[in-house]
């Protein structure tokens, strides 16, 4: 099964497509990445509203400082373009601000990609997602100063996907050896280990086997340092770029007075005129344009932090899995036993970062709502998942308590939070300009746009589709009767019309069965 319906099935199985998902709520749950918040951009706010800009960007995760990021980097320098971030609540609090910080493409997509879409579509959506890694590095070196950097984190990892069952495992061992054999130079980066070996590298007893990516695209970081840095960053070189949190776009509206035809977005702290508006909302993108109940979801999911046993190796000290030593960063895991869990293992601390459990079970919230406690029945899985992973003898006695620190707790457990994710009816990413007929609005000066709603799977998807989408809204700006995508570009993720106008997609994955309900 594809990783992304662990969360599509999960979430209809409670509820169906089409809801406003509202804005997003007030007091969310604290994410463990957001401790402490960034000090200088947490909460900031221009002096005034900006009033007038080219561009406002509807979001502050990775998707909307993505999208800053490369239309100030890739247009014009004398005259950059004006950018107006404006953000609901503190600076990325939506998902970036709660995931799992995993950087892992998992390429055996490809062969469930490839009868919907076709192979060399499929094929540029493996090669986009592996790029991801090197692409993040590339950034944080290029843009961030040496703080932000270190903060950040963004690092190679030993990074392994394991399974608990032989059919699961020979599922996926067949479909990596068909990427092996079309896409060699992304499966040449994966190697297979059964049995024994595979128990002794992962440390796990009930493992069957293993696939391990190499550290050319298995990654981690610190999603909110890397953003909220990231920002700062971006703040500093382009005096044209604003970022306005506590701020939640309530409306837009088309406005051709004094013969300009914009947009007048606005916000509760006033209306911002624009020519463009980019819908970076992530699963909140549907309030602001209702035409895409359907076509865009929302899943909550649950993650915590804890402490590893005292027999875990901390990182670097593992049994090297992907060349001769075990990478300084660190160890993390996709672990495909009843529920896909994730492990992320932070490089200074030791900490793991733990996601899992299903979505929606047992919930009495709908799946926009990070804001109610966690479920106790997943937070109970949480706690204690992971022993039953290594096994007690593996993971050996509990860690002495942590000092006391605002938002954590002192036991194994550290702290548990929610997060709302954006899952799209047919798996792919919405990328590109919003038929005028799909928003209701029309601006001639420019264009809503979208970006987002990965499924699952934004960490190794975000960044390029950021890039992806800057390179199309720069091609409009030239005022080029086409736009213009990279030739790298998948196909899939770009919206139109016809795509947009398909109440549901059947998969022909048969493991899926029928989505349309
Ligand atoms: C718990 C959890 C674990 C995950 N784990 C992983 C993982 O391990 N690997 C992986 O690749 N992906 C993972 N994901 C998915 C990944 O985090 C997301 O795909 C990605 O962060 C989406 O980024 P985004 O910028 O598009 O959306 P978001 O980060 O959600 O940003 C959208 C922002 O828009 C703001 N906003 C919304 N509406 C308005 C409005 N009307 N006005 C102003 N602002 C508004 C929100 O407050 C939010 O800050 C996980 C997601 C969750 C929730
Ligand atoms: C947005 O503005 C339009 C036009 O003024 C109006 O019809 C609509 O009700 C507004 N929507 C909201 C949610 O306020
Ligand atoms: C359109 O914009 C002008 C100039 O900013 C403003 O004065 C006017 O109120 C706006 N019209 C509407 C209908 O909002
Ligand atoms: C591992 O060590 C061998 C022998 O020293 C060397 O040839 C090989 O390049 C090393 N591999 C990596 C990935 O470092
Ligand atoms: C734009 O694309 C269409 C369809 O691909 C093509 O027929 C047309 O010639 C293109 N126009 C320009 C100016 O490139
Ligand atoms: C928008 O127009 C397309 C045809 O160009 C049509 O298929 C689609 O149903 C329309 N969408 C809406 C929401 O009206
Ligand atoms: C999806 O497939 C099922 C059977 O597999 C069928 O009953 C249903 O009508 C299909 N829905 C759409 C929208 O194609």
């Amino acid at each position: 099964m594809r990783f992304q319906y662990f969360f599509v099935v999960a979430s209809l199985s409670q509820y169906a497509f089409a809801a406003d998902p509202g804005l997003p709520m007030d007091n969310p749950t604290i994410s463990f990445w957001q401790l402490p918040p960034n000090p200088d951009l947490a909460d900031l706010q221009s002096k005034t509203l900006p009033r007038d800009v080219d561009v406002v960007i509807i979001g502050s995760g990775i998707t909307g400082t993505g999208v800053a990021r490369w239309l100030l980097r890739d247009g014009s320098q004398e005259r950059p373009l004006r950018i107006a971030m404006v953000e609901a609540r503190q600076s990325c609090s939506g998902a970036t601000g709660r995931n799992a910080g995993h950087i892992r493409p998992l390429p055996w997509d490809y062969v469930v990609d490839k009868p919907i879409i076709g192979a060399a579509d499929a094929a540029k959506i493996a090669r986009l997602k592996a790029r991801h890694y090197s692409e993040y590095a590339k950034a944080a070196k290029e843009d961030l100063d040496a703080d932000g950097r270190d903060a950040a984190e963004v690092r190679a990892m030993d990074s392994i996907d394991a399974w608990f069952t032989d059919d699961a495992f020979n599922e996926v061992v067949q479909k990596l050896e068909v990427v092996k054999q079309e896409l060699p130079d992304i499966g040449k980066e994966w190697t297979i280990i059964s049995g024994d070996e595979a128990r002794e590298k992962t440390l796990m007893p009930g493992v069957v086997g293993i696939a391990v990516q190499s550290v050319k695209s298995g990654g981690a970081m610190w999603p909110y340092r890397f953003v909220t840095n990231m920002q700062a960053a971006l703040l500093k070189k382009y005096p044209s770029f604003s970022l306005d949190t506590h701020t939640p776009v309530l409306n837009i509206t088309s406005n051709t007075s004094g013969g300009q035809s914009r947009f007048d977005v606005e916000t509760s702290r006033g209306i911002i005129r624009t020519r463009h508006v980019v819908h970076a909302a992530g699963a909140w993108a549907p309030h602001l344009l209702r035409n895409l109940e359907k076509q865009i979801t929302q899943a909550r999911w649950h993650m915590g932090a804890t402490a590893a046993g005292d027999r875990i190796p901390d990182a670097g000290h593992w049994p090297a899995v992907s060349g001769n030593s075990s990478q300084p960063g660190g160890r993390e895991f996709g672990l495909w036993r009843d529920y896909y869990s994730t492990l992320t293992q932070l490089p200074k601390s030791g900490l793991f970062i733990v996601g899992g459990g299903v979505a929606g079970e047992g919930e009495e919230v709908p799946p926009w709502d990070d804001h109610t406690p966690v479920e106790p029945v997943i937070a109970s899985y949480l706690n204690g998942m992971m022993p039953t992973f290594f096994g007690y003898d593996n993971w050996g006695a509990e860690r002495p308590a942590t000092p006391p620190q605002e938002h954590v707790y002192p036991g194994r457990t550290k702290a548990l939070w929610t997060g709302v994710d954006a899952i799209s009816w047919d798996s792919y990413p919405l990328v590109g300009a919003l038929p005028t007929n799909v928003t209701g609005r029309e601006a001639k000066d420019g264009a809503e746009w979208i970006c987002g709603v990965y499924s699952g799977d934004g960490m190794p998807s975000a960044w390029m589709a950021a890039k992806g989408l800057s390179t199309a809204i720069l091609s409009a700006e030239r005022n080029e009767a086409n736009q213009t995508w990279p030739e790298w570009f998948p196909n899939a993720w770009i919206v139109s019309a016809e795509r947009l106008s398909k109440p549901c997609v059947n998969s022909t994955d048969p493991s899926l069965g029928n989505l349309c309900q």
